[in-house]
């Protein structure tokens, strides 16, 4: 309808270009001031006329349009009335016209990477990590929308110096069984001891550096012991990424880029890159206001910006992927910074297409977030006290639903999703359980239980939604969904396309959780104001269609954010 509306104009105001036409068309405050607005004072420099006065003509040469229900000036504005039922029959046009609303070949032919969850072995995944894995996999689903093909890729901080440290301390202090039975956490204790002991013997830190080395140049035994680290971790990781339904196409962490690091110092080099310091190599980035990027200790071993390094240019020569996205905490930034910098000097014009996407600090409300020992919460515990939580204010309201351990599930987890991702991604979150699952609060359950009420309303009238979706036309009397709750429902419909190209361009899953919001509101604000399973045939059938769209569009929407929606709450 803009669109037309700004066509309408354009050919009428030769004087001002479409866009700046489409940019200064408004959305009055009030409907009752129309449904768009046209504010004349722009023109009155080019007219030598009164804006008053330009938008009585303007209104008059315009006329009557089969779209529009009436145009009229007013003041300096010229304020255009669509013709309801013809918007709605268009909204619904849009929705019907693909199998998938929303979704957008603009992606044709490109490869995206997606870096992002990226524990690190024998540390525990901790809510931070949950941040990334949560941004990530929306990330994912948003992209994929956009028929863009995305490489899930894990890269699991499964390499570095501080598997020489875990090795000594293993050796000292640890046993199978216990690593067995305990995991991770017991991997975290014998690492802090070592730790605390290297601060009385400082020749731990030399051994821990050897061991580190023979491990990179192929020690057997180290070798092993690493491997079973990573298979313990991984373990853990896995059942986390269970819980929340999320999957990778590439567990390639951080030691699957070993043996190209040497390469990548030896590129470095022959393009007069690399600088020795106090004997590591670094790259200087003086020129660019940054510290040097080091690409090789001491000691010749790797680090964590080589291997980074290294996995750019794997990535590039495997997936030939038009951006590579990693979403990581803000603290990386100079990281990603100095590393996009270093792949820019070395002549790859790509560096452009890499991009750094940071989130905010996690804490939590009325507790805190390290236990004891200074561990940052495990995010496994909170998952399940999410869970937990749920599965009682499910039985205290003593609903009738069968698959509540299911639907305590979906919606624990639902809840943790929605909160994380309903700011934008830079702000802070906080865990404040009563917010997070009030059901009627800016909540995921709030959005999950609209579904809910949505599948029931059908449930009661008899109809399948997702059947219905290819009859939607033949049931509609457009001429019954004027009123101002219909209305208002379509519009926010008829956004959700752009909603999603949007969140796409600013990597921002937020706008998307937004959206999915906006429509739980206007959804229940048209079921409370209009009856839908009423006598009418007609106005019950132009009506239920009206909530066969909402329903499929919150559920896509949530979906995008890696939520689940049960059909009963
Ligand atoms: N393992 C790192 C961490 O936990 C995140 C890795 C991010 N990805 C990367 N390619 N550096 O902080």
């Amino acid at each position: 309808m803009k669109e037309k509306i700004v066509n309408l104009l354009a050919s009428r105001i030769p004087a001002l270009s479409v866009s700046e036409i489409d940019q200064y068309l408004e959305i009055p405050p009030k409907t009752d001031m129309g449904d768009y607005a046209f504010p004349c004072f722009k023109l009155a420099k080019a007219y030598r006329k009164a804006p008053a006065v330009i938008a009585q003509e303007l209104a008059a040469e315009i006329g009557e349009q089969d779209f529009l229900e009436s145009v009229n000036p007013l003041g300096p504005y010229v304020n255009f009335f669509v013709n309801k039922s013809a918007y709605a029959e268009m909204v619904m046009d849009k929705y019907t016209e693909s199998a998938d609303y929303g979704a957008s070949s603009e992606g044709n032919g490109q490869t995206i990477c997606i870096d992002y969850s990226s524990p690190n072995v024998a540390k525990n995944f901790h809510v931070g990590h949950l941040r990334t894995t949560i941004i990530g996999n929306s990330l994912y689903k948003i992209f994929t929308k956009l028929s863009y093909k995305v490489e899930r890729i894990n890269h699991l901080g499964d390499w570095g110096t501080q598997f020489g440290k875990l090795i000594v301390a293993y050796k000292k202090w640890g046993s199978r069984e216990a690593v067995e039975s305990r995991g991770i956490e017991e991997l975290m204790e014998i690492y802090v001891r070592f730790h605390k002991e290297a601060d009385e013997d400082p020749s731990l830190e030399d051994q821990a550096r050897a061991a580190f080395t023979e491990l990179e140049n192929g020690n057997k035994e180290y070798e092993e012991l690493w491997k079973w680290f990573v298979d313990i971790s991984l373990k853990e990781f896995l059942r986390i990424y269970d819980i929340l339904g999320m999957s990778f196409d590439h567990f390639t962490g951080e030691s699957f880029y070993r043996d190209q690091t040497s390469t990548v110092v030896e590129m470095l080099k022959e393009r007069g890159l690399l600088t020795e310091s106090e004997g590591a190599l670094v790259v200087m980035l003086d020129e660019y206001d940054m510290p040097p990027c080091i690409v090789a200790k001491k000691d010749g071993s790797s680090i964590y910006a080589t291997r980074d390094l290294a996995a750019i240019l794997y990535r590039k020569k495997s997936y030939d992927f038009s951006k590579c996205l990693y979403v990581t905490g803000l603290e990386q930034k100079l990281h990603f910074a100095q590393i996009f910098k270093v792949i820019e000097l070395m002549g790859y014009d790509y560096a452009s297409n890499l991009v750094h996407i940071p989130y905010g600090l996690v804490s939590l409300k009325g507790g805190k977030l390290s236990t004891r020992n200074g561990n940052v919460i495990y995010a496994e515990d909170l998952l399940n006290e999410a869970i937990a939580k749920t599965r009682s204010i499910i039985e205290e309201k003593g609903s009738g639903i069968e698959d509540k351990d299911k639907v305590a599930h979906d919606v624990g987890v639902g809840a943790i999703l929605f909160n994380d991702l309903y700011n934008q991604r830079i702000k802070d979150v906080v865990f404040d359980w009563e917010k997070l699952l009030n059901f009627d609060g800016e909540t995921g359950p709030y959005v999950q239980y609209t579904y809910a009420r949505a599948s029931s309303v059908l449930r009661k009238i008899g109809i399948d939604g997702d059947a219905a979706a290819s009859r939607l036309k033949e049931m509609t009397d457009f001429s019954k969904l004027t009123d101002e709750y219909s209305l208002a429902l379509l519009k926010v419909i008829e956004k959700y396309p752009s909603v999603i190209k949007e969140a796409a361009s600013r990597y921002e899953p937020s706008m998307v959780a937004r959206y999915s919001m906006d429509l739980a509101h206007a959804f229940n604000a048209f079921y409370r104001e209009c009856q839908i399973n009423v006598p009418d045939e007609a106005l019950r059938n132009s009506r239920t269609s009206l909530v066969v769209m909402s329903r499929s569009i919150i559920r896509d929407s949530l979906a995008l954010l890696g939520i689940n929606c049960p059909e009963a709450m």
